[in-house]
């Protein structure tokens, strides 16, 4: 979108603010997080400025299918069902953290791990 009288672009982004570490308020007020940061480089490379805009989760595709945001980004997933409505790009983020430990112990899960010792002892 054209900011009126302006002549930096602006580039709306819609996200819904409680899906952290992607998404949320921190204690003043401000939506932070990994998308937030991913969006800010991105306009910031194409010279727009960033405006975000929070919204219930339920809403961003039909605020972006409304023209009232140019993007969305809420750690939202590609469902067959939103991509017969939308365009999704490339995937920017696999969830795959793991907990590791030394060598050799074997701790796989939860289960694994009851009534073993973790740790120097
Ligand atoms: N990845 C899941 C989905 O696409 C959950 C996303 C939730 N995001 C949010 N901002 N509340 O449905």
């Amino acid at each position: 979108k054209q900011a009126e009288g302006k002549d930096k672009k602006i580039l709306e982004l819609a996200t819904s603010a409680d899906f952290p570490p992607f998404e949320s308020h921190d204690k003043s007020g401000d939506i932070v997080g990994f998308d937030i940061d991913l969006a800010s480089y991105i306009a910031k490379q194409l010279g727009y400025e960033l405006k975000v805009k929070d919204m219930k989760f339920d809403g961003l595709i039909g605020a972006l299918q409304a023209n009232r945001v140019d993007m969305v980004m809420a750690g939202m997933s590609a469902t067959e069902k939103r991509r017969n409505n939308v365009d999704f790009s490339k995937e920017y983020n696999r969830s795959g953290e793991m907990f590791i430990f030394k060598k050799g112990k074997q701790f796989r899960d939860l289960e694994g791990l009851k009534g073993k010792t973790i740790g120097v002892q």
